[in-house]
């Protein structure tokens, strides 16, 4: 811990979460200076006030990420008052000051090792900024640890941003990723060592088979297949999940089962499925509702990038009135299209219009 001191006092490292305070150096006219944030308060210290401001800073500590080009350094402190030391790759190799204004535009630095391990298209790093930024709305970025589900989490580019997020705030975001997929989870775990990522860990498992060991603060899931979004939502909600944000995939389920009736609306295959996915999303988001989750219906990405754009971002803020509201509406929907969707069948119990209590 002394040496991560000494290393903050010195120069060379780009940025200094403590607790969720950031601290980046920037040079002023009238000299080198430290940019503090706290919360909605930033203030700027003189470089000689530093040491006093650091050992203030550090004297009532959890958690401290020294973020620098030759690399980054993370503590923790036991609540028996040890700290514990870790030393990973370094998160961003941008010099800080220089580099100061031009990162405030994007949440992760463009030259963040995760876009170069990861190895995705200039497109999808736009999407991965845009989905973290999307995720930072979330009341848990406070928190010193977030425990995070990516239900189907494929090669897991956008929960690993989270982490990546989450270290440069200082937040630890402990991340499991379940894919029934052997192969990419063997790829996902080869990511992440490289990455040096040992908060994050990954499991082949089917969605519905996951058991976690305490509640969790957040589920994800992207494109998670049919009625693996489905899988997905009744995890969060059985894992007691704070938030819950999923973007479906196709949708099978309903079209086939309004295939049957006939008019001008669904006489046509491409209009069927498009109205089958809107009545999915809105039972799945009804559903969430009864269950005393606040929901945005929102676009994730643009229309442009893909047709799978809707991103349903579920708060826990339970309201008698949106649940009463939320039950009669589903009932209204699932009997005007004669449908049984698997999220009921899914939530069961927990349901309480359920068929299948
Ligand atoms: C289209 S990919 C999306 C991957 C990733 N979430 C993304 O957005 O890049 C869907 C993934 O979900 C996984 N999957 C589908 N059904 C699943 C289930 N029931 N349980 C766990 N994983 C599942 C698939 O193996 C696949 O890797």
């Amino acid at each position: 811990m002394e040496q991560l001191r000494s290393r903050a006092l010195g120069e060379g490292w780009r940025k200094l979460v403590v607790d969720g305070v950031a601290v980046t150096p920037v040079s002023l006219r009238r000299g080198p200076a430290l940019k503090v944030v706290a919360g909605p308060r930033t203030e700027t210290v003189p470089r000689e006030e530093w040491p006093v401001r650091l050992d203030a800073l550090l004297a009532s500590a959890r958690n401290v990420h020294l973020l620098a080009p030759d690399g980054d350094v993370h503590a923790r402190r036991t609540k028996k008052g040890k700290w514990l030391v870790s030393r990973g790759k370094a998160s961003s190799a941008s010099p800080g000051a220089a580099a100061h204004d031009r990162e405030r535009q994007r949440l992760l630095p463009a030259d963040h090792p995760l876009f170069r391990a990861t190895k995705i298209s200039r497109d999808k790093e736009r999407q991965l900024q845009h989905y973290v930024e999307l995720l930072r709305a979330l009341p848990l970025w406070q928190r010193d640890v977030i425990r995070v589900v990516d239900a189907g989490c494929g090669k897991a580019y956008m929960s690993l941003a989270l982490v990546a997020y989450g270290r440069e705030l200082g937040t630890r975001v402990e991340l499991v990723g379940l894919d029934t997929n052997p192969q990419v989870i063997e790829t996902v775990r080869g990511i992440a060592e490289q990455l040096g990522y040992d908060e994050a860990r990954f499991e082949a498992t089917a969605i519905e088979d996951y058991e976690s060991d305490g509640p969790i603060d957040l589920l994800v899931s992207l494109h998670a297949c049919d009625t693996a979004t489905d899988e997905a939502i009744a995890a969060g909600v059985r894992l007691g999940a704070d938030s819950i944000v999923v973007a479906p995939c196709c949708h099978h389920e309903l079209a086939a089962q309004i295939a049957g009736q006939k008019d001008a609306l669904l006489r046509h295959g491409l209009l069927l499925g498009r109205q089958a996915d809107l009545v999915t999303d809105a039972l799945r988001a009804a559903a969430l509702e009864m269950l005393g989750y606040r929901v945005d219906v929102i676009e994730f990405v643009s229309a442009e990038h893909t047709a799978k754009n809707v991103m349903l971002r579920a708060q826990h803020a339970p309201s008698a009135r949106r649940a009463d509201r939320a039950m009669a509406e589903y009932v209204e929907l699932r009997d005007r299209w004669q449908v049984e969707p698997s999220i009921e069948r899914l939530l069961g119990d927990r349901l309480p219009v359920s068929q299948n209590r």
